[in-house]
Order: structure tokens, then sequence, then C-alpha cells
């Protein structure tokens, strides 16, 4: 699993695992800036797709505000279609996908031959992740979750702050079974690999930081030593 590939011997893959409101978004932004990786959030291609009113997005928009996945194939299809861009050449940082193990069976097989596949699966106790996104706000123009000290408009763009339309308690509650049911199994399914760490979610964003940091210089470490990954 996770040859390196010849013209591009550091590339490193990062798949964020984890609960709805587990730092997904948040923690692969900073490895996408720190490691100069594109970041690739499958929730923010839909959401960008639904506002654009594409025909992915109309087709999406019920399903993700009623909280439930959208469809395998088409999901499988729009992350094939990112991967192959130029810029994940060397490496990407997915988040938000894989959720089944349909999907997971599928990226296997796109990253074959490109580097290590990192997998950090971000643990929080679920009623702190249910107080996080009741008290999350995100920029209506660009997606950003909202800092702290961003009262009403977004800090990047100017946007207006918005709770998020999957954010309600009750479609929280849906999104967090739906994870249970069809997203959770995949920490079995990678769990026995080298490459797969757990992460405690729960505390300030830089430790957690800290922790992502340190089990990809694992990964980069064991690749550069020739170690199978
Ligand atoms: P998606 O957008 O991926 O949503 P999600 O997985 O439910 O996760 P969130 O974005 O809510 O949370 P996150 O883990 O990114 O946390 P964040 O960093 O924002 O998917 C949305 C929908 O799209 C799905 O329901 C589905 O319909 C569809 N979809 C997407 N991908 C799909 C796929 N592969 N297959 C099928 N359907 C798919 O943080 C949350 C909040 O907590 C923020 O306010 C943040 O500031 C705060 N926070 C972050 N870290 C910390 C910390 N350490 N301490 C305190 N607060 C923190
Ligand atoms: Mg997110």
């Amino acid at each position: 699993m996770g040859a390196l590939k010849a013209d591009c011997p550091g590339a490193i893959n990062v798949v964020m695992l984890g609960p709805p409101g587990a730092g997904k978004g948040t923690q692969a932004e900073r490895l996408s800036r720190t490691r100069k990786l594109p970041k690739i959030s499958t929730g923010d291609i839909l959401r960008e797709a639904v506002q654009a009113g594409t025909s992915v997005g109309r087709a999406a928009k019920e399903t993700m505000e009623a909280g439930n996945l959208i469809g395998d194939d088409i999901m499988i299809a729009i992350v094939q279609d990112r991967l192959d861009r130029p810029d994940a050449h060397c490496g990407f940082v997915l988040d938000g996908f894989p959720r089944t193990v349909v999907q997971a069976t599928a990226l296997d097989r796109m990253v074959a031959d490109s580097g290590p596949l990192v997998v950090l699966d971000m643990a929080v106790p679920e009623d702190v992740l249910v107080r996080r996104l009741a008290t999350r706000r995100i920029c209506s123009k660009c997606g950003a979750n909202a800092a702290p000290d961003w009262k009403t408009t977004c800090g990047k763009c100017g946007g207006a702050l918005v709770t998020r339309v999957d954010d309600g308690i009750e479609i929280v509650r849906e999104r967090l079974k739906v994870y249970l049911r069809q997203t959770k199994p995949l920490v079995e399914y990678y769990s026995a690999r080298p490459t797969f760490s757990s992460i405690d979610g729960n505390r300030p964003p830089d430790l957690v930081t800290a922790d992502v940091d340190a089990a990809l210089d694992a990964a980069k470490d064991a690749a550069g030593r020739g170690v199978a990954l």
C-alpha cells in the first residue's frame, strides 16, 4: 500500500476522519497551509455546488439538509476528478472523504501508487460535538468557520456570518447517527495500518495540531527509511 511516487518522493496523502464537529476542517486547513497540500473537503465541494445551482448541487441539497450521505458513486467520481488535477499530484488532505467502506475501498485504488495514506481519526465526545455545532457560524460567502473574534462578518472576505444549514440540533443528531452507522466502521477498516493514528480532538486546537504534525512526521520518516506503508 502506498508505494512512493518516483517523480514525487515526498508525496504524502492525508485523510481526516471523525464525526461531525470533530475539527476535521479546522485541522485540514492548517495542514494545507503548513504542508502546502491542497485541502479537498467534500462537504465544501457539495456546498459550493448547491450554492452555484449545478446539477450535482440540486441533487445533493435535500440529502445534505436532512443530514444524510450523498451516494457513493457520485462522491467517488467527484474525488477521483479532483485528485486527477495537477495540484494533488504530490499529496493532498482529504476532509470528509471517505465516509463509507465503499468509498474507502475506492480511495485505496485511487492512491495505490501515490505515496503513503496517513489516516488521522479525530476523537471527540458526543456532548462536545453537539455543543460545538450548536455555536458554529460560517461565512455565507466563502464558507470559512468563524473565528471567535469575528462578530457578524467574515474576517477573510467580509461575508455575513450565518448558521450552517445542517447545524440545527435535530439534523446534528441525525448526522451523528449516520456517522456511527456508516463512517465509524472505517476506524476498523484502517486501524491495523501503521499509518493510522487516533488523535484526541477534545483539546485546544494548537495541541491537536501538534499531534497531527507528529503523526505526519512519523509517517514521512518511515516512508523515507523505506518502511512499507
Ligand atoms: P461535512 O461538511 O464534511 O460535515 P461533517 O463531517 O458533518 O463535519 P463538519 O464540517 O460539521 O465538522 P468538522 O469535523 O469539519 O469540524 P470543524 O473543523 O468545522 O459534510 C456535510 C454533508 O455533506 C454531509 O452530511 C453529507 O450530506 C455530505 N457529504 C460530505 N462528504 C460526503 C461523502 N464523502 N459522502 C457522502 N456525503 C458526503 O469544527 C467544528 C466547530 O468546532 C467549528 O466551529 C470550529 O471552530 C470548532 N473547533 C474545531 N476544533 C476545535 C477544538 N479543538 N476545540 C474547540 N473548538 C473547535
Ligand atoms: Mg468540516
